[in-house]
Order: structure tokens, then sequence, then C-alpha cells
């Protein structure tokens, strides 16, 4: 039986490195079926598409720019998922609202990281705002996605310490380092319960 990833980027595609490497090092991964089937991104320009390239997985690009409406993306954005067979669908910094009818397509098989603690800090900026806020700890969170932005059951979570003198350039740093961490656990974690 295989059990198909298909993660959507658009930007730098780290988190989805650190995915496909996880599949491919853990040999009992392989032994469920799990592989990184595709990855596909709505801008042309993200990084990530070389790496998943030289690994030889499909990619695809659906510009979001080119559909008349959110709806219309998303309708095209899940023919294009749905090709590659997915038992789960991976945010990996997919910088797009989905529509609540997209969500529903994929319920109970799609996930996202969040670069923060939540519930605090949904949204974008959460680096800065913890450190306007004061916090002495941030971090990351994997979570299923439902309707509402950022909210979802909670996968897992990784904590950092905040430092004194942290930017929000050195702080993004250090939770990014415990996503590539949590990130593949949490999606291997969530395949093999399927
Ligand atoms: C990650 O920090 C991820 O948590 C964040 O974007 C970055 C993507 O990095 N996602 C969001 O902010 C989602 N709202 P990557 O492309 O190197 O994986």
């Amino acid at each position: 039986m295989s059990k198909n990833i298909v993660i959507l980027i658009s930007g730098g595609g780290s988190n989805m490195a650190a995915i496909v490497r996880a599949a491919r090092q853990q040999d009992w991964a392989g032994r469920h079926g799990i592989r990184v089937a595709a990855v596909l991104s709505n801008r042309e320009a993200a990084a990530g598409l070389a790496f998943a390239r030289e690994q030889g997985i499909a990619t695809e690009v659906l510009d979001h720019k080119a559909y008349p409406s959110r709806e219309a993306f998303d309708a095209a954005l899940a023919q294009a998922i749905i090709a590659h067979d997915p038992a789960l669908v991976v945010l990996a910094g997919f910088m797009r609202i989905l529509t609540p009818a997209f969500v529903e397509r994929f319920a109970g098989r799609l996930v996202n990281i969040h670069p923060s603690l939540l519930p605090a800090f949904t949204g974008l900026d959460t680096h800065q705002r913890a450190i306007d806020a004061g916090c002495r700890f941030a971090g990351c969170t994997v979570h299923e996605v439902t309707a509402e932005l950022d909210v979802g059951p909670i996968l897992d979570q990784a904590v950092v310490p905040v430092l004194p003198g942290d930017t929000a350039q050195t702080l993004a740093a250090r939770v990014l380092a415990q996503e590539h961490v949590i990130y593949p656990r949490a999606v291997l974690a969530h395949l093999l319960q399927k």
C-alpha cells in the first residue's frame, strides 16, 4: 500500500526538504509505502522546487495570479494534488489562505506548520510579535488544518528560548531548526496512524 505525501510550498522549502530526507532515511517509512510523491508551488521562483527536482520528485507550479478567483485557484490546486493520490497533504511555508471548500475536501489529511506556539500568534510576523510581547519562549506548532486560519488540533510543538538581543531573524532561525525536527516526525507519525 502506498502512502503518498504531497507537499505545498511557496518559498525556500527547508521544511519540505527535511520531510523528503526523513522519509528516505527511515527504512520503516519506506516499508509502509510512505514517500513524497510531489511538491507543488504557487510561485515559480520558490527555491525549494530545485531541491525537489534534484531529488527526482514530481513538481508543478500553479501561479495563483493566473486564476480569476481564490475558488478557481483552489479547485485547480485540488485537482493537481489529487493526481498524486495523497494520503497526506503537507503545507510547508505555503503562503496562501485556503478556501473552506478546499479544506473540507482534504479534511483529516491536511497539516500545516506554523512558526509560533499556537494558539499564540496566529497569522504573520510571529517572531517580531513574540519579541514585542516580551515572551521568554517561542516555538513552532504542527497542526491539522481546519477552516479557521492557524487553528486546528495540535499534533506536535517545540519550544525555544527568546534570548536577550534576539531579532526576528535570529529567533526565526532558532525556531526553524526545531521545525525541521518536529515536522518530519509529526508527518511520519500521522501517516503511520492511517
Ligand atoms: C517556516 O518558518 C514556516 O513555519 C512558515 O514559513 C516558513 C517556511 O520556511 N510558515 C508560515 O508562516 C505559515 N503561515 P521553509 O519554506 O524553509 O520551509
